[in-house]
């Protein structure tokens, strides 16, 4: 049998700002959710939240890019947004970018991370879920669990690990993606995911057989709305143990926080913070960007689980050395590289600024010339 694994998720307003959900409007989105499972729509069903945002997670047999899948959660999302509106939270249905669903939830504001597998006789899988951060998240991480063996020993001890991934990328800017096998090809792959601002992971998959490994929402509301809304606070799904990376090493890549995209007003730089679920609450400048991993074993596509990864004092080093890494970066200010530049703010006054600014500014040189022959003038008399 063919399981499908979904998870949808959306920023449909924040308690308080953009720092939390508001446990009446989870309870909302759980009970639509749970009203499809008993109808027999969804095999099994679970909420996770992270900051602000709510992810929405489904195991059925309709395959991905389901109609009634994506309705459901829609639905949900749509309830839950009364109850936000209704409490006045921040921003409340933020991610609902239309009125009307329209068959497929992809480009209607939501991030979407669905994979299809036979569920193996034992199948472990992490769902990781971050907010104040942008898909391009996953670039450093997926490549340490997936082609770098000093991060991922069953690269060289598991047989079936031992050919590679390939990494599927996107081009957020064109819509094109492009597949690149590793390790023959790592050096192209990492070429293009190194810029975190254009190419994001959309999935990874085993060479040895063609498996799916890892799938990722590479949402960006930026180019959906037009104009850079960008909230798109990723989330990414991982298979874990026997031909995949251990869970351990899929894990380990959190242990040494790295700088992401999407702090404050989604328009500066912060290191990525891994958190216990009860601790994924940003509130320093709302944030520093956080990270929780909701580790479940599937049987029979119900969800066992899920468990907190991160709520492991393995991690606390990374938590200390994250807030270290946010307290340089806050010095910064409003200049970057705190700051992200012009082109990646999720918005600006720039424009209006330079706009008002027009007829003011002049050419320096030509002025100083300028200068420069009245100054000789002055001389001679
Ligand atoms: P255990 O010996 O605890 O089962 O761990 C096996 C393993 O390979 C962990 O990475
Ligand atoms: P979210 O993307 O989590 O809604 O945060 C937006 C923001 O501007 C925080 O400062
Ligand atoms: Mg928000
Ligand atoms: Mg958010
Ligand atoms: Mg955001």
């Amino acid at each position: 049998m063919k399981l499908t694994f979904s998870v949808i998720k959306a920023d449909i307003g924040g308690y308080v700002g953009h720092s939390d959900t508001h446990p009446e409007v989870v309870e909302t989105v759980k009970k639509v959710i749970e009203e499809e499972k008993e109808k027999g729509n969804l095999i099994d069903c679970n909420i996770l939240t992270c900051g602000d945002d709510i992810a929405i997670v489904m195991t059925h047999t309709h395959g991905v890019d389901n109609e009634v899948v994506h309705r459901i959660a829609w639905n949900a999302f749509e309830k839950g947004t009364e109850v936000a509106k209704k409490l006045k939270l921040y921003g409340a249905g933020q991610d609902l970018l239309t009125d009307a669903f329209s068959g497929n939830i992809k480009g209607l504001g939501p991030g979407v991370a669905e994979m299809e597998f036979e569920e193996r006789p034992s199948e472990p899988l992490i769902v990781f879920f971050a907010d104040k951060t942008s898909p391009s998240a996953w670039n450093l991480p997926l490549y340490e669990m997936f082609a770098d063996p000093m991060n991922t020993a069953g690269l060289v001890i598991d047989p079936k690990m031992h050919d590679g991934y390939t990494f599927e990328v996107l081009d957020v800017y064109s819509g094109k993606a492009v597949k690149l096998s590793t390790p023959a090809e790592l050096y192209d792959l990492l070429a293009l995911i190194g810029s975190v601002g254009k190419y994001v992971v959309k999935n990874v998959y085993r060479n040895y057989d063609g498996e799916i490994a890892a799938t990722a929402s590479t949402q960006k509301l930026s180019l959906m709305a037009g104009q850079y809304v960008g909230k798109d606070d990723p989330v990414m799904v991982v298979r874990a143990q026997s031909g995949f990376p251990a869970v351990g090493e899929i894990l380990e890549p959190f242990a040494r926080p790295w700088i992401v995209e999407g702090w404050m007003r989604g328009s500066h730089n912060g290191p990525l913070m891994p958190v216990s679920f009860e601790d994924a609450r940003p509130s320093r400048f709302d944030g520093p960007p956080r990270v929780i991993a909701a580790g479940f074993q599937l049987a029979q596509g119900k969800l066992v689980g899920p468990t907190d990864m991160f709520r492991d004092p393995a991690f606390d080093k990374a938590r200390v050395r994250a807030q270290d890494m946010a307290d340089i970066l806050r010095r910064q200010g409003i200049f970057e590289p705190h700051r992200l530049p012009a082109e990646e703010m999720e918005y600006t006054t720039l424009p209006k600024i330079l706009k008002k600014l027009e007829g003011r500014f002049y050419d320096i040189e030509e002025q100083r010339l300028e200068k420069g022959q009245v100054m000789e003038k002055e001389d001679m008399d």
